[in-house]
């Protein structure tokens, strides 16, 4: 008998005895088809560059860009989504709307190597471009031009479009940027480009180690277009805009300090939903573990179940390749 008199009449510790119980029971799963990988291509390099904030990820050559993307497709990964450095910036991030521009390049390269077999998507923003590291094109006080970036970025789909991307993922948090986007698209006869919009988009440290990765020479920051991470309402407000504006699919990005933010988007769409697990998260968990501090593998694996669980549907996350193969 029981201290207590009474023995508990509900034991859930049944559903957890072994392994196969819990896997049987299990409410989420993770599967590399929503996978996304996000991929950096540098220009003018012949050897891929270590990223020193995140151990493990690299600025690719053209070339190695081409075998990681082979390599995503054997392990099953739903998606890349590309980043280009280019050697050269300047003020409206000419390299952007450049036929021959990095990006584009990546994007045909890539298109050629996988062609279907993967959906390349393309980071569609100025910052990795222009040489004060903005999202978009300044003013003359220097402050970021809102309809003036949306040109620019009308442009950028275009050509994008033409290298060959199936998906732009427009993450300036410029207003009106989808609808912008969807036009320039149609106009240009590119209906089936679809449109992964950052729709909710936190103005976060944690993007540090993003900046190494696309050599940003940003000073200040992003706080007049990206959201206050006290805000959690005006998160549904963008996201009525952007669906309005013609948006495929939606991303909540940073993922893990916004899960709440993530599963109210979840509940309340009937489009995919997309979390990136960004640079900073990945640092973090690659970090600690070094030290020696957590288990690596356990993390990763816990972190994206949890994102999946709060309701993504696919999770951007630089571990993509290798976690899609531990999950064949
Ligand atoms: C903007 C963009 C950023 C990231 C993806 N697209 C940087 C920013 O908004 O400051 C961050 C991704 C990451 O940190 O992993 N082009």
């Amino acid at each position: 008998m029981s201290t207590y008199g009474q023995f508990p009449a509900a034991r859930p510790r049944r559903l957890r005895t072994t392994p196969a119980m819990r896997r049987m029971v299990a409410e989420t799963r993770l599967h590399p088809a929503e996978l996304i990988l996000p991929a950096f291509v540098r220009e003018g390099i012949s050897e891929p560059v270590p990223i020193s904030s995140m151990p493990g990820v690299v600025q690719h050559s053209r070339d190695t860009l081409r075998k990681a993307a082979v390599e995503a497709v054997e392990a099953g990964v739903g998606g890349i989504m590309l980043f280009g450095v280019p050697e050269t910036k300047d003020a409206t991030g000419s390299q952007g709307t450049d036929p021959e521009g990095i990006l584009q390049l990546a994007i045909r390269d890539v298109k050629a190597e996988v062609g279907d077999e993967l959906i390349v998507m393309s980071d569609l923003c100025l910052d990795e471009f222009t040489d004060h590291g903005h999202c978009g094109v300044l003013d003359a006080r220097g402050r970021v031009d809102n309809d003036a970036t949306l040109e620019r970025y009308a442009e950028m789909a275009r050509v994008q479009a033409e290298a060959g991307v199936h998906v732009v993922g427009p993450s300036g948090m410029m207003d009106g940027q989808v609808g912008v986007i969807r036009r320039a698209l149609d106009e240009a006869g590119h209906q089936d480009v679809a449109i992964l919009a950052y729709t909710v988009k936190y103005s976060s440290a944690f993007y540090g180690p993003f900046r190494e990765a696309v050599a940003s020479s940003l000073t200040g920051d992003r706080k007049t277009y990206q959201q206050d991470p006290a805000n959690s309402r005006e998160s549904m407000r963008e996201l009525a805009l952007d669906l309005a504006e013609g948006a495929d699919m939606v991303m909540v990005k940073p993922a893990l300090p916004y899960l709440d933010v993530l599963a109210k988007v979840a509940e309340s769409v009937d489009v995919p939903v997309a979390a990136y697990q960004i640079s900073g998260e990945y640092a973090m968990v690659e970090a600690a573990a070094e030290k020696g501090w957590i288990d690596r593998d356990a993390a990763i694996f816990e972190t994206l179940t949890g994102i999946r669980r709060a309701g993504a549907n696919m999770i951007l996350t630089y571990w993509a390749t290798e976690a899609a193969r531990r999950l064949r």
